[in-house]
Order: structure tokens, then sequence, then C-alpha cells
């Protein structure tokens, strides 16, 4: 099967984590590297819980650090839902990899420019990377097949009534991506908050019994107890490993093409995804929307992906 070239920008981040784990070993996929910016926490801390996991898992793909701020706004972090390490819950060993020489941005410009082939684009947190690369070198927008993101909702936010973390983080990088002309396809907390990690859940996947899955419990269980304080939530949404489902399988999703603008009035709803739904307003549509998952075949998914490092030591 021909693999999907993908570069994945986050912000570990327990369930960044999570998609790292699944995006790593996907016999469909081609990780080309990890970039990582602030957002679930600081530069510093995203950027040592990205290589702890891809060291952890014995992946080979380089991790090039990022922007440690939104383009405009301050940098607001989720140490409520992530914990003061960004990664709460789980002991890595003594970490032996280094990052990148090169910033995120360079790192993206360069593969995208040197690829003879389109290469996605996934952003599991704030868009600041990419949008930065866009500004620095317009000429890599040829080179991406598309944009996936978890991130905003048609409904309700989860860091203001309005707005979801990713977006609210850096409102104006997200439009310069949902402006740049590419398909955009956006992974939103109207489904991700249909793929609960539940108790059962974690135990489900406990008991697979290696590395990974012990990874997993661990990474969930502290997750899950921030959710609960926060949102009174008894499992938290696993957001950001539904951009892979959508890639591998995306009939696993009901997606849905819309007009969407990021608000960027500095009001209560700043940072929100303004989705049309209903195409009142009949413009330009320029993002498909996820309105539905099979949440079952999603943690088929997981499940598939976790055994995947049945082998590692
Ligand atoms: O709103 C949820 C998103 O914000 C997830 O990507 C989570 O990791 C945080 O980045
Ligand atoms: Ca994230």
């Amino acid at each position: 099967m021909k693999k999907r070239k993908i570069l994945l920008d986050c912000d570990p981040g327990h369930d960044d984590a999570i998609a790292i784990m699944l995006a790593g070993r996907h016999p469909g996929l081609e990780l080309m590297g990890i970039t990582v910016e602030a957002g679930n926490q600081t530069l510093e801390k995203t950027g040592r819980n990205a290589l702890n996991v891809v060291q952890y898992l014995d992946l080979d793909v380089e991790v090039a650090l990022g922007s440690s701020r939104p383009l405009v706004r301050e940098l607001q972090i989720a140490e409520d839902i992530h914990g003061e390490s960004g990664l709460d819950g789980f002991e890595f060993p003594d970490l032996e990899r280094d990052f990148s020489d090169k910033h995120a941005v360079t790192f993206l410009i360069d593969i995208l420019r040197q690829s003879e082939e389109k290469i996605t684009i996934v952003t599991t947190g704030p868009m600041t990377n990419v949008a930065l690369a866009m500004r620095l070198e317009p000429k890599i927008i040829e080179n991406i097949e598309e944009v996936v993101l978890m991130g905003g909702s048609y409904g309700y936010g989860n860091v203001s009534p309005a707005a979801e973390f990713n977006i609210l983080v850096d409102p104006e990088a997200a439009h310069i991506v949902f402006t740049s002309g590419l398909k955009v396809s956006m992974m939103g907390l109207d489904v991700t908050r249909k793929v609960l990690a539940l108790p059962s859940v974690v135990k489900r996947m406990e008991a697979i019994g290696n590395k990974a899955s012990r990874m997993f419990a661990d990474l969930m269980n502290a997750f899950n107890e921030n959710q609960r304080k926060v949102y009174g939530f008894e499992g938290g949404p696993l957001h950001d490993p539904v951009t892979i489902a959508y890639l591998v399988a995306p009939d696993m999703l009901t997606m849905k093409h819309v007009h969407c603008d990021i608000d960027l009035s500095h009001g209560v709803s700043y940072g929100r995804t303004n989705c049309d739904v209903f195409d009142y307003l009949k413009q330009e549509k320029n993002a498909y929307v996820a309105t539905d998952i099979d949440a079952e075949r999603f943690w088929e998914l997981i499940e598939q992906g976790l055994k995947r490092y049945d082998d590692l030591e």
C-alpha cells in the first residue's frame, strides 16, 4: 500500500502523544517529521515531551522545535488538563535524543520544498509554526496536499463558550491557514467529544500489555483525572488521534464542506471557528468540517495501533 507522507505539528499534550503513537507505526503513513510549538505547555516542555515519546516508542523521526508563543496573543497554556510537565502521569527514561538543529519553520519549509510528492500537514496544536512557514515561504503551498487539524468546533468551545483551545491560543495563525486556499479538514470538538477515553477503554488498552499500552494507560489516567476536575467528564475526549483516524480511514468520519471564518474580533467569541453549516451567507466554502465519527471503529484503530508496538523491548 502506498504510504501517505505527513508532517505532524503538535504541542504534547496527552492526546498529541497518542497521535504520535498511532502515526508512528501505521502502515499507511510515512511520518516525515514532527514539529512542536508552545500550547498545552511552554515550548521547553512540549518539545521535551515530543522527544520523550519518539524515543520511548523508538520512532525514527526527527523533532524540530518551533514557536515559543503565538503570532499576536500572549501564550495561554492548558496546565489544568496536561499538568505541570505537559505530559503528567508517565515516567519516561532519561532523554538521550536531541532536537533537529533546524527551527521548525525552516524544517517544514525544507522538507516541503525538497519533496517530490505532495505532503499532508497534520496539526494537533496551535497553528503557529505552519502559519509562519506559509508566510515565510508561500511556495510551500503548492507542495501541501491538505491540512488536517484537530481544532475548532461548530458547536461550543472548551476554553471559552465560543472557542476551542488550539484555535484560541493562536487565532491569527488559524486564519492564515483557513484562508490559504488549501484543502482544510477540521476535526473539531463536535466529533472528538464522541471518543471519550472512559475507564473501560483505558482498561481495554492496558490489557494489551506492551510498552505502548502501559504508556497509554498511565497517560490517560492522569488526563482523565484532570478532565473530571475541569469538565466533570468521566473520560477525556481523545482529540488529536482523530486527525490520524481521518487520514487512514476517512469513512470513519462524516464531513461537511462549509465556509468557516476564524473570529479575530477580540470580543467574547475571539478564536471561534464560525462554520456556516446551513450555508446562510452563500460564501465560498473553504473547509471540510467533521460532523460525526464511528467511535467503535476509532477505538479499534487505537487498539491496533498500540498492538503494533508488541515487539518493543
Ligand atoms: O482542545 C483540544 C486540543 O487542545 C488538543 O489538541 C489538546 O492537545 C490541546 O492542544
Ligand atoms: Ca494538542
